[in-house]
């Protein structure tokens, strides 16, 4: 049924407070979580079953209560039981964190400090609550309200949508009056600033959206980010469509419409549908096609894209039978290109859209359409430009310029090798040619990769000097996270609370690490992220807190939880060059876990060692520059202190590693 009416009460949320949060996680049990949706069987100390992101014929899906997280050793998602909520119901954090709250019957409590004070999020909160308002307000109108039945109900089901499908997507109908949203609205306590905001009132408070059918924009989560009204019927003057404005929870080009539904199919499936309208997602759900998303009917952005790929690389994008438009379609393809997405496109015949063909077909001959008509998009394109350009010469150069510029983009070199040679004999020119002009364009792009990247790094090499390395803005050169630091952080995160001896004394690893790297030191880390870890830590252990790893699972900054989960996952990849790169024989890369202390001192030496070889690197340009400069008296110096330096590496690089045992 219809949502009945809420009382505005029930749309506040409030913030958990994180006292409640760790008795969730402490008494979730990853088995008994991931239970209530798979079926899994007893293996050794771990239980085993059918990967439910991807599709599999034999389980590589592990859970392990030991460490309570799952590990799917087939696609590699892992982590904890909110992890897992998130990812097979699209919760978020919150979401998750109440349904465990459920599920354990723990009481929540709640606390609305942290929200009060940052007034941008009070603000979306409200957003969130007025459109949750509004929502079952459109859809209380087209169920019960006789214009909603006689208008938009009707209209509906004369284009063949079904009750369910109209429930499920919260479709609705702005009333005629003029201002019945904005005065009910207002009745019910919320501010007209609020209704303007959200694009539901004018500012004349009046309603936005009116006598058009209503259909609500979910955002990941499942909650109303936004609205489109369309006009009823053909003759109606107006715009087809009018949408929500953009709002601090509403970005059009962050948002697909019919993601929240489509998700689990797009990963069971593990190909993604997309379409342009939301009549045409509506459709094929209802035929029982679910993994679709609209575009609705803007060019893709890689946002859009990067949403995708969350859950599938693969994407078949519809394209309505009109050639029109295809040229300019296609050019924005390449962009998916770059994401290293597989993109295959389906034409439909002349005049018609997803919408109407299904309608025309039925389901099953509609699916099947898909499924045979599908094409590579590289092949397509260029068959399609070979074809306009006929037999003109300079067209047909054109055509190679563009099609060049389509494989250029796939990142993966094998995936472009085939390209080139497929494209090759449909463009009737030699391999070598095509590879040559494809490998100009990867040369260019690499160049300015690495001229940004380099700017970038000196940006932060800068404000590093100037020590306010701390507010350098994390970008991804600085999200790659130096090696060194990873290691430390890493043995932090996994071991902190584990009993060590060195020498005489017995301490944890955390006193170990940190008491050996102080503040100064920690204040050097190039990763923000990391650095903010570390520095957390310091505090910590400063105020006597706890450390381990219970304590960064549930750590309030997500970046640390997942970091957490990721070093916990049993696949952890470890570095592996650090044999070559500092002669050290690493005998504790097998099982970390198993051997602290000798980790931990290993992950000291690399880092001090890392921070030595580049001060030689720096000293030595000195040399080299003082050499140059004919200036003997610096050179002196600096080569002097250059052998220091080479001393002091090597002392640390022939550490005793025998000091410190595990307990
Ligand atoms: N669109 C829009 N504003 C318009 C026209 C179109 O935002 N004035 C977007 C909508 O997301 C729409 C999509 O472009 O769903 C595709 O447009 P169109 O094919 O004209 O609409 P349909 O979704 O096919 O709607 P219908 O089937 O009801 O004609
Ligand atoms: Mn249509």
């Amino acid at each position: 049924m219809h949502p009945a009416h809420t009382p505005v009460s029930a749309y506040l949320c409030d913030v958990i407070a994180q006292k409640s949060v760790e008795r969730i996680l402490d008494t979730a049990r990853i088995d008994e979580v991931v239970s209530d949706f798979v079926t899994l069987r007893k293996r050794g100390a771990n239980l085993l079953g059918l990967c439910p992101f991807h599709t599999e014929k034999t389980p590589s899906f592990t859970v392990s209560p030991a460490k309570n997280l799952f590990k799917c050793f087939g696609c590699g998602r892992g982590g904890d039981p909110v992890k897992f909520l998130r990812e097979h119901e699209g919760f978020s954090y919150p979401e998750a964190l109440k349904y465990l709250a459920a599920k354990y019957q723990i009481e929540i409590e709640e606390t609305q400090e942290q929200r009060r004070d940052d007034p941008e999020e009070i603000l979306k909160d409200q957003l969130f609550v007025v459109n949750q308002y509004a929502r079952d307000y459109f859809s209380r109108q087209l169920f019960e309200s006789e214009d909603g039945k006689a208008l938009g109900l009707s209209y509906f089901k004369e284009r063949g949508f079904r009750e369910s499908i109209l429930e499920k997507f919260d479709l609705g109908f702005a009333p005629t009056g003029g201002s019945t949203l904005t005065v009910h609205a207002v009745h019910e306590g919320f501010r007209s600033e609020i209704l303007q905001q959200a694009g539901l009132s004018t500012s004349h408070n009046r309603d936005f959206f009116r006598e058009r059918v209503m259909f609500t924009i979910h955002g990941l989560s499942g909650k109303p980010v936004a609205f489109a009204g369309r006009i009823l019927g053909k003759t109606a003057k107006g715009p087809k469509y009018i949408n929500s404005p953009e709002t601090p929870i509403y970005h059009k080009s962050n948002v697909l419409y019919g993601l929240y539904f489509a998700r689990q199919a797009i990963r069971k499936e593990d190909n993604c549908y997309m379409v342009e309208g939301y009549t045409d997602v509506l459709s094929l759900v209802q035929g029982g096609i679910e993994n679709v998303v609209a575009s609705s009917g803007t060019a893709l952005t890689p946002e859009q894209i990067r949403l995708i790929k969350r859950f599938t690389p693969n994407m078949t994008i519809l394209f309505d039978g009109d050639a029109a438009g295809l040229n300019a379609a296609m050019r924005g393809l390449d962009l998916v290109l770059e994401q290293d997405m597989n993109v295959k496109v389906v034409v439909l015949p002349d005049g018609q859209d997803p919408d109407s063909y299904l309608s025309e077909l039925g389901p099953e001959k509609f699916l099947h359409f898909l499924e045979t008509e599908r094409k590579d998009f590289i092949l397509f394109k260029t068959s399609q430009l070979l074809q306009q350009s006929k037999n003109d010469p300079v067209a047909r150069t054109q055509v190679i310029k563009e099609v060049v510029r389509s494989i250029s983009r796939v990142p993966d070199p094998i995936k472009r090798g085939e390209y080139i040679k497929v494209c090759s004999q449909v463009l009737q020119v030699e391999e070598s040619l095509l590879i040559a002009e494809t490998n100009k364009v990867v040369a260019t792009d690499i160049q300015k990769d690495r001229r940004d990247r380099e700017r970038l790094e000196r940006r932060e090499e800068v404000t590093h000097e100037q020590g306010t390395s701390g507010t350098a803005l994390p970008s991804p050169t600085t999200e790659k996270h130096p090696p060194q630091e990873l290691d430390l952080v890493r043995i932090l995160l996994t071991g902190a609370d584990k009993m060590i001896q060195v020498g005489e004394e017995e301490l944890t690893v955390a006193s170990y690490i940190l008491k050996e790297l102080e503040e100064e030191v920690v204040q050097e880390f190039k990763s923000p992220l990391l650095r903010t870890i570390m520095l957390d830590c310091l505090d910590r252990l400063a105020k006597g807190d706890s450390l381990s790893s219970q304590v960064f699972l549930q750590h309030p900054n997500e970046d640390i939880r997942d970091l957490t989960i990721q070093f916990l996952s049993p696949d952890y990849q470890y570095s592996d060059n650090w044999e070559e790169r500092y002669h050290i024989v690493l005998h504790t890369q097998r099982m970390p876990e198993d051997n602290f202390a000798r980790d931990a001192q290993l992950a000291l030496q690399r880092y001090q060692l890392h921070k030595l070889d580049h001060l030689c690197d720096m000293n030595a340009q000195r040399v080299k520059e003082a050499f140059e400069a004919n200036d003997e008296e610096q050179y002196l110096h600096y080569l002097k202190f250059q052998q220091e330096l080479q001393t002091l590496r090597n002392n640390v690089a022939n550490q005793d590693l025998n000091t410190v045992v595990l307990k």
